[in-house]
């Protein structure tokens, strides 16, 4: 995983193949990082793991103890991710970005070309939950995002061009991945 590309520039990106940037949003255990890794060896563009990113640019603002995880100023994270955006824009030799995070759809849809959000039956996002050691209220709030489409309501709500995908069986997965792969390649 990678927070800031060092890969000098070594040829322009004709305008067919600018530079793409795709976010992946979802309930935590929905299989974000999965379908980051695999979408990125088919369409060769880097990952930003935001949860490194914050560890690494301290953008941590404290810890919710009852709620179990870090408190993070969003609008401080967006400008820390529009900064790796426009730094590999310019400088890098990858033609996109895939930015994975419960939090990435809290970027301006400017900077976005598509967002991917995993989803996952309950009975399966559980069972994942519970194998990541989370609390019975933690299980709990997670399952109700998932329930309500938090991240799919709020990604829809900033304008982001949403695809849904399901990460329930490995199956369902590597037949999508293939068709959103090629609709990335055709966007202008
Ligand atoms: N399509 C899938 N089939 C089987 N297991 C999966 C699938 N997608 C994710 N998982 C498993 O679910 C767990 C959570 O996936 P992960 O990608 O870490 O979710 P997130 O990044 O959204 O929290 C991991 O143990 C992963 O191996
Ligand atoms: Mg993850």
């Amino acid at each position: 995983m990678f927070d800031k590309c060092n890969n000098k520039k070594t040829n322009n990106l004709s305008k067919k193949n600018r530079f793409k940037t795709v976010i992946i949003t979802g309930t935590p255990g929905t299989g974000k990082t999965m379908i980051a890794k695999k979408l990125s060896k088919i369409v060769k563009f880097n990952v930003i793991n935001v949860n490194d990113s914050i560890k690494k640019n301290k953008l941590s603002e404290g810890y919710d103890k009852k709620r179990k995880c870090i408190i993070v100023d969003v609008k401080k994270l967006n400008k820390a991710i529009i900064k790796i955006i426009n730094n590999c824009k310019k400088n890098c030799c990858c033609s996109g970005l895939i930015i994975e995070s419960h939090l990435s759809h809290n970027l301006p849809k400017n900077y976005v070309d598509l967002c991917i959000v995993t989803k996952c039956n309950l009975k399966e996002l559980k069972k994942r939950l519970i194998k990541r050691g989370y609390n019975a209220e933690k299980v709990r709030e997670n399952l109700d995002s998932e329930i309500f489409d938090i991240c799919l309501v709020e990604a829809t709500e900033k304008g982001h061009k949403c695809i849904v995908m399901d990460t329930t069986t490995p199956i369902k997965v590597s037949a999508k991945l293939g068709k959103i792969a090629n609709l990335i390649k055709k966007f202008k």
